[in-house]
């Protein structure tokens, strides 16, 4: 009977998929899935919409007993359309063999899987991508990813998280592309393109899930979870373009949010998940709840209980209920007492099953269950090296005074100190569910590979105590200062003292706001202790945020930001310090002066008093106690070059795009890239817009002396913003062109729309 019934919808694809053109793929598809539903029960439909994290180790004996027998039972009943957290060739190919084999109708189940900067090879965190602005290393790095992923048995991941985000205080800051809803579509762009291929159904792409829908980035006082209440242009303007985006780059699965949106939990939100997503932007992929996000609906006091919560959802346009359970225990009874219309879970289990036929689970539900591609593709070599540039790409020079960076090769007495520099898994960051502790190059290992100098480490002051668990807290130390005096010895008589400071992998991502956003623990005393000994310090930043760092930037001379890099962070930390990489990264958050600022962001809007009146006056938009810059700006990252900006011009313009044009000159004695940036001001709109708006940018490569003229289109999409119905309007007026190598450029050129 099931092999008939697989048979059956085979055969129909065959001779479908091969009677006519790609074009009508999507019809001969859509009639396998209906084809299919026809045949299903309310049960089993529901089913479909049931996701379950790993609830019983699979390697062990079947379970027997309490929630996870229960669950294991609807298994074996077709009433799971879904699992997350299972991963391994031979572990999802014994759970697929359930839902293909023991089932009645044989469907196989997706497998999800958080695969957010890289499975088991680790890529830089997203925030640290971000800095690259390398938009095809991002797509190569994702791409990385879903290969490994896919080889140990997932053709789902949840990422990219694209939630545009101010506030350096949200620990899932690290998680995304930073502050600009430009660079942020484009980088959504080609995470969802690197993950999802051409061909979905190849056994090396994964689908992917545009999340968290909608604002989670813009949590009050930036605490996890918080209350989201922002206006019309913010979330127009700013939170959305990103999440279209992924839709233009063909995304196949969205994930709502925990969050709630001026009152409304994203995931009962009609205008989210119909009215914009489902039918404005013409979504036919599914909708993922976030872990339980349905019945904390109830938490939220936005529905009486779990079966109002799952109600709600389901009308919302909520496809899949990740692990609340609200769906499989009240939507069958729902239904039949027609509170819901059995339409609404005809469009959820046919959104779902389409997904899966897309991935060729139907033609070949074991496709991604091969131990061999799995053994062989892993952790292979090939990927260290895509995985070295995209780390040395995002490392950011933030100060290089005196040219204490680069580092000679040799002669030098080199004092490496800070419990991070010889840490294997911070570097990997906080999303490493699949990884390998231990497995990153530490700064020490990486800097050893340069055999010229003498290194020496010191550990400086232990920066954690006790367990390091993704979903515990993380014990700073406070009071432990031992081996302060072992790390100023050992600096007093160094030619130059490396510090790797700043926060560990787990001090950033879910659950981990911060209200300080100062280097944790004792390492700033720990860096003025040694500072007083010896003040040719390079301060290497290892952190998932933007850090408050106003008195290392008066004092230090040389600071690098670098983030969590992954796998390969030690020698691409280390290739750049010894200049065999010239850093070219830009920071893709603006870094505050102080935690008073945040948030913090260089597309503000003018107010009404935007300059100082006269002398002492205080009527103005302004601080009494802080300036209102940051202390580094978006865009903004050094070179071991220099670079010069010339003869911006406008070429030409007509009715429909305005073509522009700079020179670019490598005024220094090493070759090096920038990242050409182009921002647009709108002077008088309505409603108002930001001081100006990221609309373009270039990466150079130049050879010293050698100069590029770098071409800008601008065209409606680059002119015009979102009013207040969340309409795209372009209106005429006065404009300006700003280009140079951050935000804080004055280069610029105007002109009429
Ligand atoms: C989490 C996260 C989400 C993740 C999901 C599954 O709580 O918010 O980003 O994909 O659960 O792990």
């Amino acid at each position: 009977m099931i092999k008939a019934n697989l048979t059956f919808f085979t055969i129909i694809g065959f001779f479908v998929l091969n009677s006519c053109g790609t074009n009508q793929k999507n019809d001969q598809l859509d009639q396998r899935v209906n084809a299919l539903l026809a045949q299903m029960t309310l049960e089993e439909k529901v089913g479909q919409m049931n996701q379950y994290s790993s609830f019983w180790d699979i390697t062990g004996p079947i379970p027997k007993e309490g929630s996870a027998a229960k669950q294991y039972d609807q298994l074996k009943k077709g009433l799971v359309g879904s699992m997350l957290n299972v991963r391994g060739a031979e572990n999802v190919r014994k759970l697929q063999k359930i839902a293909v084999e023991e089932t009645r109708l044989g469907i196989p189940l997706i497998f999800g899987f958080d695969v957010i900067h890289g499975f088991k090879t680790i890529s830089p965190i997203p925030l640290a991508e971000a800095a690259s602005w390398d938009l095809e290393a991002i797509e190569t790095s994702a791409r990385i990813a879903a290969t490994e992923a896919a080889a140990a048995g997932i053709n789902w991941t949840f990422a990219p998280m694209v939630d545009i985000s101010r506030d350096a205080r949200w620990g899932r800051v690290m998680e995304g592309a930073g502050e600009d809803p430009y660079l942020g579509s484009k980088i959504a762009f080609a995470r969802v393109k690197g993950f999802q291929g051409d061909d979905l159904s190849a056994p090396t792409t994964i689908a992917a899930c545009a999340k968290h829908f909608a604002g989670y980035g813009f949590p009050e006082a930036g605490k996890e979870y918080n209350t989201v209440d922002i206006g019309t242009q913010t979330l127009h303007n700013m939170v959305m373009p990103p999440f279209k985006a992924t839709i233009d780059a063909g995304v196949r699965t969205f994930m709502n949010s925990f969050s709630q949106l001026n009152g409304i939990p994203a995931t009962g939100s009609k205008y989210l998940q119909r009215t914009l997503l489902k039918e404005q932007w013409n979504f036919d992929g599914f909708v993922v709840s976030d872990w339980g996000s349905i019945e904390e609906m109830v938490e939220h006091g936005y529905a009486d209980d779990a079966k109002q919560a799952a109600q709600i959802a389901v009308e919302a346009g909520s496809d899949m209920d990740m692990q609340s359970l609200a769906y499989i225990d009240h939507l069958i009874d729902l239904v039949k007492s027609s509170a819901v219309p059995e339409t609404l879970i005809d469009d959820a289990a046919r959104r779902i099953l389409r997904v899966k036929f897309e991935l060729g689970l139907f033609d070949d539900p074991y496709k991604y269950c091969n131990a061999e591609r799995e053994k062989s593709t892993i952790g292979h070599e090939k990927f260290q090296e895509v995985t070295l540039e995209m780390a040395k790409k995002s490392i950011v020079l933030l100060k290089n005074k005196n040219q204490l960076l680069p580092l000679k090769k040799k002669g030098l007495n080199i004092a490496l100190i800070g419990d991070l520099a010889d840490d294997k898994t911070s570097p990997l960051g906080n999303w490493i569910l699949a990884a390998d502790t231990n497995s990153a190059v530490s700064v020490l290992e990486g800097m050893k590979a340069y055999e010229g100098n003498n290194l020496e480490f010191s550990v400086g002051v232990k920066l954690h105590t006790g367990v390091l668990e993704f979903a515990k807290e993380l014990n700073i130390n406070t009071s432990d200062k031992s081996d302060f005096t072992a790390a100023l010895n050992l600096a007093k008589t160094a030619d130059v003292v490396v510090m790797v400071l700043g926060e560990h992998g787990f001090h950033s991502g879910e659950g981990r706001s911060r209200t300080q956003l100062g280097l944790p623990g004792l390492q700033q005393e720990l860096l003025e202790q040694v500072f007083k000994v010896n003040q040719n310090i390079i301060l290497v930043l290892n952190n998932g945020r933007p850090l408050v760092l106003d008195w290392a930037d008066q004092h230090i001379p040389a600071i690098v930001e670098a983030w969590q890099l992954g796998t390969q962070s030690g020698n691409a930390i280390a290739q750049v310090l010894y200049g065999d990489y010239n850093p070219s990264g830009k920071l893709p958050m603006s870094f505050p002066k102080s935690i008073g600022q945040v948030p913090i962001y260089y597309n503000y809007k003018s107010t009404g008093r935007p300059t100082l009146p006269s002398p002492d006056e205080v009527f103005w938009t302004h601080y009494q106690d802080e300036q209102n810059a940051p202390l580094y700006p978006f865009g903004y990252g050094l070179s071991y070059t220099t670079f010069a900006y010339s003869n911006l011009k406008i070429n030409s313009q007509n009715d429909t795009s305005i073509d522009v044009s700079v020179e670019v000159t490598n005024t220094g004695n090493v070759q090096g890239n920038e990242v050409v940036q182009l921002y647009v001001k709108d002077h008088f709109a309505r409603p108002t817009q930001p001081i100006k708006s990221l609309k373009g940018f270039e990466l150079v490569d130049l050879n010293p002396n050698q100069t590029k003229t770098v071409h800008f289109t601008l065209a409606e999409a680059e002119l015009g913003f979102y009013d207040n119905d969340g309409k795209f309007i372009v209106q005429p007026g006065d404009f300006s062109i700003y280009v140079g190598g951050d935000s804080t450029t004055e280069l610029n050129t105007k002109f009429k729309l």
